[in-house]
């Protein structure tokens, strides 16, 4: 089941940095390019970027399309996008050829492809070129996501709705578990950390101090019987 999301949400989407393929159109052709250097840019207006190197036939895709689709692969696609980021588009229609099911986009032309855990549909909003390759904006025009992967946080509970992370050459990870912060000072942390034994020497020690305390108010309050 998907749902669809606010687009302010595309941001989180993006969180941790999971690996994308970018699909586009343009007329007839489509194409799909695996691509890991995307970043949410702005809250509102919900904008998002992919830099790509002009030497990409996505590249020419975007400038004449002025549109783009940002699709979040499961594992399941771990083969399909490493096939789309070592072949190109010039030479053939990589959609076809991998077998990859895709469904429309509700706002944009390129196809949205199945085995993916969410999707984020861009309008081109601006062409930054940055060293050697280009950052195109995305305005964030439609979000979704599978329900049960995304919950405002990637929920992580099996392999199967876990994006895929790019380590480099041929290698990609999963994130493990998921982990809850809390906003504590050290000290907060380390009674939180101390255990049964040492919470017992602590409230011992303290009862101590106060006794202490109580018959020589004069006495330092940290100092050692
Ligand atoms: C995992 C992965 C991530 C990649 N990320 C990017 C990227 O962010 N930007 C880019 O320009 N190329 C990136 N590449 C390289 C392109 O995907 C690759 O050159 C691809 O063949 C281009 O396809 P195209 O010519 O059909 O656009 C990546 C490759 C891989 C395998």
């Amino acid at each position: 089941m998907r749902k669809e999301l606010p687009d302010s949400e595309a941001r989180r989407l993006l969180n941790p940095g999971p690996v994308t393929i970018i699909t586009t159109r343009w007329n007839v052709m489509t194409n799909a390019m695996a691509a890991v250097w995307t970043v949410p840019l702005s809250t509102e207006p919900p904008l998002v970027g992919v830099c790509v190197h002009p030497s990409r036939h996505t590249f020419d895709m975007l400038r004449y399309s002025e549109e783009f689709a940002i699709n979040i692969p499961s594992r399941q696609l771990l083969n399909h996008t490493q096939y789309t980021g070592q072949t190109t588009g010039r030479d053939i229609n990589k959609i076809e050829a991998t077998g990859l099911p895709a469904f429309p986009g509700s706002r944009v032309g390129a196809p949205l492809l199945e085995g993916c855990l969410g999707w984020i549909e861009c309008g081109l909003e601006d062409v930054l070129t940055v060293g050697d390759h280009s950052l195109f904006v995305g305005r964030v025009l439609k979000v979704w996501v599978e329900e049960d992967a995304f919950d405002e946080v990637w929920l992580l509970d099996d392999d199967d709705v876990r994006p895929l992370h790019y380590l480099g050459a041929t290698s990609y990870a999963l994130l493990g578990e998921r982990l809850e912060a809390h906003v504590r000072t050290t000290a907060e942390a380390a009674l939180e950390g101390e255990s049964a034994e040492e919470r017992e020497e602590r409230e011992e020690r303290e009862a101590r101090e106060r006794e202490l305390a109580e018959k020589d108010p004069e006495r330092p309050p940290d100092e050692e019987p």
